[in-house]
């Protein structure tokens, strides 16, 4: 048996929690692999519309497994606030959800040290979501982190006290003023209702799942241009969001990954600071944001808005060896006449190139648009492929025909219900 992947394309909040939600139920298993609570998933079905920053997106799903894999960097307060949230929806996940002892901890002074780091950077700052990611992935490359089956041992304290030491000086010489005793007391309060859930080797769970022909849904946060490697850096976050992160985010071997599904939108949005070749700093920009609701689901910043970026698109597929794809919020396309495809970048030297430079930050890169009649048409309401407006299956096709991969779903809506499959098109690992 093999995993199967779901991935962003673009610079993350692509409707990965609605796809993930989507097929879940074809699923035994679906698990996180990297990011932490810098991630805001969104779901809605039944009238109800959640949130999900660390949980898994299965977790509506009562027979499929959750976990949280070793690549996360779990904050245990946020953790608490978002399982108590879950219980007005008469979820109990105390007995579907799985969480590594391998996965790091986010600490209130890791929190404390993202804003520091952000402010002292000024006008370069990189817009973080100040949820501590940075920070934390830091101590765990630094080797000096605190992870999740820490919280049982003896000596856990002090080993906290240690790296709250360390904080402390960076803080002090930052000059970053803040008041620890409240979130320290959280702290502790959420560590022991974290101590309530099964704290387990996922590593070998998800392996155990494998042997016994389980189908396990790997789910990825961010989007892969964001990604530590291979994403718009500095401006970035410090995870590998890209497939690669699947394996070492939860110890799956490369040969275990089956299907690669791409999500990207039928535009492009980008949250925090950073490059981005297709914004649209005009009325489309604010259209594209009004009828998108483009505010972000975690931090409810605005998204900046642009077309759709073929060679970025193109970059992601690669890296990712994405196999089929979902385009999303197609829908907040429906008015508009003609649409714009971004085909290529035209370089400082005149030449075209649909290849990805070295630095977006400081490659003077003009983007070449290509213009496609738009369908001018509503679909919210549209379920069968067959029945979308002409202009848009003519969409479908070019992007096809660029990318080289199918497009086997199109999002009409963000319910779970307005999801359309190509020709019943679903090919999930056996
Ligand atoms: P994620 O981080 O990739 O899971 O995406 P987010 O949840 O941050 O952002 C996607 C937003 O678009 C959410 O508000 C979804 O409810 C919404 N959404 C998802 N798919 C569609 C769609 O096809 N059409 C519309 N209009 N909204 C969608
Ligand atoms: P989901 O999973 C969109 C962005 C931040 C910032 C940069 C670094 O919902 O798609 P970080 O807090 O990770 O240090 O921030 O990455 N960012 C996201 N943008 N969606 C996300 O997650 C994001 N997670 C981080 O805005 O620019
Ligand atoms: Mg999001």
């Amino acid at each position: 048996m093999k995993s199967d992947v779901i991935l962003g394309l673009q610079w993350g909040d692509e409707g990965k929690g609605k796809i993930v939600d989507y097929l879940a139920e074809k699923y035994d298993v679906v698990a996180r692999f990297q990011g932490g609570p810098n991630a805001g998933h969104t779901l809605e079905f039944d009238h109800i519309k959640h949130v999900l920053h660390q949980v898994p997106s299965g977790i509506f799903r009562s027979s499929t497994k959750n976990i949280v894999g070793n690549g996360v960097v779990l904050d245990p307060v946020i953790f608490k606030k978002e399982i108590e949230a879950l219980k007005e929806f008469k979820i109990e996940p105390f007995y579907n959800l799985f969480i590594s002892k391998r996965a790091q901890l986010i600490l209130p002074t890791h929190r404390l040290l993202d804003a520091a780091y952000e402010k002292s950077k000024g006008d370069e700052k990189i817009g973080s979501t100040l949820r501590g990611i940075g920070p934390t992935y830091q101590d765990k490359t630094a080797r000096v982190g605190l992870r999740v089956g820490d919280i049982i041992s003896d000596n856990f304290k002090k080993k906290y006290e240690k790296l709250k030491t360390k904080h402390i000086s960076i803080l002090d010489l930052h000059d970053f003023e803040y008041d620890l005793i409240k979130l320290e007391a959280e702290f502790f309060e959420a560590l022991d209702y974290l101590k309530k859930f099964k704290l387990v080797d996922t590593d070998y769970l998800i392996n155990q799942s494998l042997a016994a022909h389980e189908t396990i849904l790997a789910e990825g946060a961010q989007g892969s241009l964001l990604d530590i490697d291979f994403g718009s850096y500095p401006f970035v976050t410090s995870s590998n969001t890209t497939c690669a992160g699947v394996c070492s985010g939860l110890g799956i071997a490369p040969s275990k990954i089956g299907q690669v599904y791409g999500i990207f939108k039928a535009y492009c949005t980008r949250v925090g600071e950073g490059p981005f070749p297709t914004e649209l700093n005009n009325e489309v920009g604010e259209k594209l944001r009004r009828d998108g609701h483009e505010f972000g689901a975690t931090t409810g910043r605005p998204r900046r808005c642009g077309w759709i970026d073929l060679p970025a698109l193109k970059y992601a597929i690669m890296i990712n060896g994405v196999t089929q794809l979902s385009m999303m919020k197609v829908d907040v396309l429906d008015k508009f006449e003609e649409i714009q495809v971004c085909t290529h970048y035209r370089l400082k030297n005149g030449t075209l190139s649909d290849l990805l430079p070295f630095d977006l930050c400081t490659e003077h890169i003009n983007p070449v648009y290509k213009t496609l009649k738009g369908w001018n048409t509503d679909i919210t309401e549209i379920t069968e492929y067959n029945a979308l407006p002409e202009a848009l299956i003519e969409y479908v096709k070019f992007l096809e025909g660029e990318l080289k991969v199918p497009i086997n779903i199109v999002s009409v809506g963000p319910n779970r219900k307005q999801t359309i499959f190509k020709n019943n098109h679903f090919h999930k690992s056996v």
